[in-house]
């Protein structure tokens, strides 16, 4: 019988037999998948398991501390976070193409990535005790995709963080591999996993970089970072959580339009609000919103995001827009 508790036991069971008594790492992207295979993997196997988090400064507010406190607080586990804000900021300073921008951020996640890796690895010899494994978060639709079948037209150089690095030296543990999407969920909810994020609705690997039109700045970060929260707090506020898939905000970095705020004229930055309906982000249609959502969105990001003097809607599907917008 497929029960979330029997799913967490046999997972749990497995997971100790295959580690035994030696030690994991696993990499924390903020997302359900790679939360819940770590969470299980704690409950297997408790502090032999090590989390990586690397804080590239591109996730969206608040998130940042529902790895690091909420994520922590619920299961016990021992976090290394990595601040690669910084560097994530230069390596990205002056670049406005969206492959390379992509190609980037991969590159930088898995430098800092192996780094901590390598520490951790120093650390557990001078105890003498070895890693040996390294935790995935693939899902079931993974492991078929990957199984061949027709193949796909690379439109975007997609990466995922916690992705492999190069020279791959560890056993894999993928307690997801059965599991569906909505499964997961369950199960995180089951294993006491804050909601923000069991529900967390999928978000690109390379964050908000890739939903600034333009150059990534800490600045233009932090105005993307509050129109998206506003837009969010919004949305769920509305109880339209279940009927979107995901909605990116976007910021038009590189258009200005003209304004008029208070007392004068602005020349200010566009804020795009992409909602979309979709069953496997393969193909989407753009959400039919209630104008008094998107009205009370659009008067809050106006009035309490300065910079943007503008929102708009996009109203295209996939094909012939994909999802994001770079
Ligand atoms: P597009 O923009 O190609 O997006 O229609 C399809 C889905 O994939 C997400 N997405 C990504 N997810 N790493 C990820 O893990 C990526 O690099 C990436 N790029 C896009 C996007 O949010 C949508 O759900």
């Amino acid at each position: 019988e497929w029960t979330t508790e029997n799913v967490v036991e046999e997972q749990v069971a497995a997971i100790r037999e295959q580690v035994g008594g030696r030690r994991v790492i696993c990499g924390l992207s903020g997302g359900v998948d790679s939360a819940v295979a770590a969470a299980l993997v704690q409950r297997a196997v408790g502090d032999q398991l090590t989390c990586v988090f690397v804080d590239h400064g591109l996730l969206r507010k608040g998130e940042v501390e529902q790895v690091e406190r909420d994520f922590v607080a619920a299961t016990g586990v021992s976090l290394k976070t990595v601040d690669a804000r910084a560097r994530f900021l230069a390596a990205l300073e002056g670049v406005s193409d969206p492959e390379q921008k992509r190609k980037i951020i991969g590159r930088e996640f898995i430098r800092v990535f192996e780094q901590a890796e390598r520490e951790i690895l120093a650390e557990a010899a001078a105890e003498g005790e070895p890693v040996e494994f390294l935790v995935q978060g693939t899902l079931y639709p993974d492991v078929v995709e990957s199984g061949g079948g027709a193949g796909t037209a690379n439109i975007k150089s997609h990466h995922n963080v916690g992705g492999l690095p190069e020279d791959l030296q560890f056993k894999l543990i993928e307690p997801l591999r059965k599991l569906f999407k909505d499964e997961v969920r369950k199960v995180g909810a089951e294993l006491g996993l804050p909601r923000e994020i069991v529900q967390r609705q999928p978000f690109p690997g390379p964050g908000l970089g890739i939903r600034i039109v333009g150059e990534v700045t800490e600045e233009r970060l932090e105005l993307l970072r509050d129109a998206d929260a506003i837009a969010r707090e919004e949305l769920t506020a509305a109880g339209l959580d279940d009927e979107i898939w995901q909605c990116p905000v976007v910021l038009l970095a590189d258009v200005r339009s003209v304004g008029v705020q208070g007392d004068g004229r602005t020349y200010g930055h566009p804020i795009v609000l992409r909602p979309v309906s979709s069953e496997d982000a393969m193909t989407a249609d753009w959400t039919r919103l209630p104008y008094e959502v998107l009205a009370r969105i659009s008067t809050r990001i106006t009035n309490e995001v300065p910079g943007v003097n503008r929102v708009v809607l996009d109203a295209t599907s996939k094909p012939p827009a994909t999802i994001e917008w770079e």
